[in-house]
């Protein structure tokens, strides 16, 4: 599976470019998985469009896509299914080890940290093995909701509760979460939030993935490594901070003066902006929708007023510089509505965007070259040893 010979280019035969800070439109890699385009708003997963899955597929069909490349049929998808249910326990050694974690903890370092210690039960570095790399996407797809779940539980003094057999992967994770079986509408609408969030191509987190999988480490490294970087603000840690801010503005009329003030002050605005898109997130337009329908059930939020109000008021004023909101921006919203605690937004992306890891691990896996940028060095060239007591003071560095 590894062609260590299939090089992307040989040193030699580089050209030198400039400093690209952020590699903004600098190619690191090719890839199959996932095509945007940010001008016409765009994004398609193997071919298919993200619409179209989020309104046929289910998360596990969507995960299967992304990481064997092609949709299953009717017997491969029940086999898919099953095996990920019978591997969504964790050992008693995890749950035993998340308890010694505190609970004034972020959820998004308990899930770094417990997918990190997958790579202590399961035999590292057999990646060549398609059996071992089979039996870890199963497992990590299964027990990284478990996971999630369970901290929850934990961080509030309860014992994590088993899955539940009988109920599919999202209905059984707001189980394992609420300790309610939640209603189908609910279900569903959660399982379509897992497929927008599933894949986004060579973003921050994913490029992590690859960086850490380009070493040939093991898998459970490799996703620790991309929950890490995910949890960032600039990047998935952002759906937490709209709804601070969504609260902090507080009502519709004040959207206008919020962002006066945040241009002005040239401070962000938390769920707008990406470095794809110059047009609005396809992924938003399909959240805000998801949210409208729970809304329409179960009552409406009233920060909705506000982010639409902070949306319309945004596009006059951003829009001109293509800065719209992203996929952020409306799914805390619909997170909220569902229950589920503010400071698991970003771990619940996790749970989605594991799928689309995955696929690029294996990806990078099929044509490997260890991933070494250069830098400009920008340094002193060369420096003189200098005894302790000739040195001067450095608190000025
Ligand atoms: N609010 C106001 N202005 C913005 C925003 C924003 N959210 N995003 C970009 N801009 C402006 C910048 O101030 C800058 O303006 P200038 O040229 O006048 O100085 C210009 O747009 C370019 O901004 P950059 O930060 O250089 O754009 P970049 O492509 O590097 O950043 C990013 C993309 C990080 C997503 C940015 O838009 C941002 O910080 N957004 C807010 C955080 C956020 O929502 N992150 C989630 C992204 S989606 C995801 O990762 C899952």
């Amino acid at each position: 599976m590894i062609s260590q010979n299939q090089k992307l280019g040989q040193p030699q035969n580089l050209p030198s470019i400039g400093l690209r800070p952020g590699l903004e439109g600098v190619p690191v890699t090719q890839s199959a998985i996932c095509d945007i385009d940010g001008t016409k708003g765009e994004l398609r997963y193997r071919g298919y469009p993200i619409a179209e899955l989020a309104a046929q597929s289910s998360f596990l069909e969507t995960t299967y896509l992304l990481i064997w490349g092609d949709l299953p049929n009717p017997q491969e998808l029940r086999d898919f299914e099953k095996e990920v249910q019978m591997h969504r326990r964790v050992s008693f050694r995890v749950r035993d080890m998340m308890k010694c974690f505190p609970a004034t903890g972020h959820p998004m370092d308990a899930l770094q940290s417990s997918a990190a210690s997958l790579g202590l039960f399961y035999s590292r570095r057999a990646i060549d093995n398609p059996k071992y790399v089979y039996d870890a996407v199963i497992r990590l797809i299964a027990k990284i909701p478990t996971m999630v779940a369970a901290f929850q539980l934990i961080r509030k003094g309860q014992d994590p509760i088993q899955p539940r057999d009988d109920l599919a992967y999202s209905a059984n994770f707001l189980y394992m979460l609420t300790e309610r079986e939640p209603d189908p509408l609910s279900a569903r609408i959660f399982d379509r939030c897992l497929i927008l969030h599933a894949e986004h191509s060579l973003n921050a987190s994913t490029f992590s993935a690859r960086v850490t999988a380009s070493t040939l480490t093991d898998p459970y490294a490799v996703i620790a490594s991309a929950v890490g970087t995910l949890a960032g603000p600039l990047h998935g840690g952002a759906n937490e901070d709209v709804i601070k801010m969504l609260e902090e503005i507080g009502s519709p009329e004040n959207a206008k003066s919020y962002l006066d003030n945040a241009i002005l002050t040239k401070k962000k605005i938390m769920g707008f902006g990406h470095r794809e898109y110059r047009v609005k997130d396809p992924r938003a337009t399909i959240l805000q929708g998801l949210a409208e329908e729970l809304f329409a059930r179960f009552g409406k939020d009233k920060m909705y007023d506000v982010a639409k109000a902070l949306e319309q008021e945004a596009e006059s004023r951003l829009g001109k510089k293509g800065i719209y909101p992203n996929v952020d921006f409306y799914s805390g919203l619909v997170y909220r509505k569902l229950g589920i605690p503010r400071d698991l937004y970003t771990p619940v992306f996790a749970i989605s965007r594991v799928a689309g890891w995955l696929a690029h691990w294996r990806e990078q896996l099929g044509a490997n070259r260890i991933f070494r940028p250069s830098q400009i060095y920008t340094g002193e060239k060369s420096r003189k040893w200098k005894q302790a007591d000739e040195r001067s003071s450095t608190k000025s560095n």
